[in-house]
């Protein structure tokens, strides 16, 4: 018989306190079928691709990798917290800016990696952004213009923190 649990989860700002998972249900799992969220992709499932990043308390993990059992009482952010009130943040409109997507898909994991890298790193050099995003799979953009949007978000975050 498959093993039940209750555990509970912070999404987005929102706690819940009531899921009902099972033990071998992994984090995108429950993200995407018991909550609805479904920004956060699959594809390989093996941890190889990055698709399926989100943050966890703030750093990016792969969530086909980890068991929803395992993040209990954990602060996960998804692709869906960037825009606010219908408005791309300033991650996402740089994507757009320097066409750093093309069918997208791997694009969710590509942000929520550049989320969470800045929020650490706000001073990344291009060199350093290069290597964070050789962690994820893009298929048809060549990475030049994520790593020219990733670069561009991080100077317009450093020009605002100076001008505070
Ligand atoms: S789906 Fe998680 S790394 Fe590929
Ligand atoms: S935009 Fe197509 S795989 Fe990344």
């Amino acid at each position: 018989m498959t093993e039940k649990l209750l555990i509970s989860l912070t999404v987005n700002g929102t706690r819940h306190d009531d899921l009902v998972v099972e033990s071998r249900h992994t984090l995108v799992d429950v993200l995407r079928h018991h909550l609805g969220l479904t920004g956060t992709h699959v594809g390989c499932e093996h941890g190889v691709c990055g698709a399926c990043t989100v943050l966890l308390d703030g750093a990016p993990v792969r969530s086909c990798l980890i068991f929803a059992a395992q993040a209990e009482g954990q602060e996960i952010r998804t692709v869906e917290t960037l825009a606010r009130d219908g408005e791309l943040n300033d991650l996402q409109q740089a994507f757009s800016a320097h066409h750093g997507l093309q069918c997208g898909f791997c694009t969710p994991g590509f942000l929520m990696l550049a989320e969470g890298f800045l929020a650490e790193r706000p001073e990344a050099t291009r060199e350093e952004i290069r290597e964070l995003v050789s962690a994820n799979l893009c298929r048809c953009t060549g990475y030049q213009t994520i790593v020219d949007a990733i670069e561009s978000c991080a100077r317009g975050r450093r020009d605002v923190g100076e001008d505070r």
